[in-house]
């Protein structure tokens, strides 16, 4: 284990398997539809990798960046667009893939600004959730796990740009981000 990590709150293994439990949901769900995954920046970048591979259908993928966070440790409430996508979503069966909801901003600004462009959807699937953080809400289709208000990285998380790498989902130590 990293020697910043307090504790593993999510193996590797409950990853994969959640991961492959969301996938066939969303193989049923989408079927004969037009799916694309949106993949948020850069968190949601793992799970995005791997849930792809767990969905057995035709799809396509692109990825916006967002930041809000920046290298706090709270969201600043401001939400900017640091790369948009590639193409248009017009009569696409648009499906996000973030990798936590935390207060709901990030989620509920991007789905004004992918609405107003016409998808013939819009879901929201997010492997983390905390929802004792939310201020605003938003409407979440999938849900991986459902967790504290605790500050966890790793699998794409990260605390200042660090250990998006951790094949697990940790806690991390609170002497590493307090000083
Ligand atoms: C984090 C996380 C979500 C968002 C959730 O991203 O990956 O995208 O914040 O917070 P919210 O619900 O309070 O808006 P961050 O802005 O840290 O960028 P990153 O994905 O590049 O780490
Ligand atoms: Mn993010
Ligand atoms: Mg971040």
């Amino acid at each position: 284990m990293h020697e910043d990590i307090e504790k593993i709150l999510i193996t590797e293994d409950e990853i994969k398997a959640k991961v492959s439990e969301l996938g066939q949901k969303i193989t049923r769900d989408y079927k004969g539809k037009n799916l694309m995954l949106l993949c948020i920046l850069k968190g949601a970048m793992m799970f995005l990798a791997d849930l792809s591979r767990a969905i057995e259908l035709p799809l396509s993928m692109d990825f916006m960046a967002v930041s809000s966070y920046g290298l706090s440790t709270t969201s600043s409430g401001v939400v900017r667009i640091i790369k948009d996508l590639d193409y248009s979503i017009e009569g696409k069966d648009i499906l996000i893939v973030e990798d936590v909801i935390d207060s709901g901003l990030t989620l509920s600004y991007l789905r004004k600004v992918l609405l107003d462009r016409k998808p013939a959807s819009l879901g929201i699937c997010s492997l983390l959730d905390k929802p004792k953080k939310r201020r605003v809400e938003v409407p979440v289709d999938y849900t991986g796990f459902v967790i504290d208000d605790l500050f966890v990285v790793g699998y794409g998380l990260d605390f200042a740009e660090k250990y998006r790498n951790l094949p697990y989902i940790g806690i991390l130590k609170p002497e590493v981000y307090k000083f």
